[in-house]
């Protein structure tokens, strides 16, 4: 099959037209998959001291964390509020927070908080994953999905 020019053209925009609104379905579906849920007060929080909590389900450990310093994908008014999975994305183990940052004790892998959770040494390859944030009228803090793969799962969602 061959296009003249303006053919070309139209098949084109159509194409592109599709996708983009596959995409974007698809997108909201994706979406749609996480809960919505709250992890506690902001006025509650203090700068420097992790809470524990899990997200998408109780085998997912997490912690959030209020920096004192911009982050980004940050939350509340100093945009300093954010919360990880807190499975190392080396092998898993459990990382803990350590002057704003999080560490792996298991081969020393570290994570910047600030910057998505980018891994800035050792052996972990990929970003800490990091849980969408949002504060509502009340000053709850609700986690409402995850950018990245939660260690040791094909899906963040099972
Ligand atoms: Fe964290 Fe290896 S499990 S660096």
């Amino acid at each position: 099959m061959s296009f003249n020019r303006r053919e070309f053209i139209t098949v084109a925009a159509v194409t592109t037209t599709a996708t983009g609104i596959s995409r974007t379905a698809l997108a909201q579906l994706t979406e749609r998959k996480y809960p919505v849920t709250k992890i506690a007060k902001a006025s509650d929080l203090k700068t420097g001291e992790p809470l524990s909590f899990s997200y998408p389900d109780d085998n997912a450990p997490s912690y959030l964390v209020k920096l004192g310093r911009p982050a980004q994908g940050g939350v509340g008014k100093d945009k300093d509020i954010v919360a990880f999975s807190s499975l190392c994305t080396h092998m898993g183990c459990p990382v803990k927070f350590q002057e704003s940052r999080f560490v792996c004790p298991c081969h020393f892998s570290q994570f910047d908080p600030a910057v998505n959770g980018q891994c800035y040494q050792g052996l972990a390859t990929e970003y800490l994953p990091q849980i969408r944030l949002r504060i509502d009228e009340a000053g709850d803090i609700l986690a409402e999905g995850i950018d990245g793969l939660i260690w040791g799962r094909i899906e963040n969602k099972s």
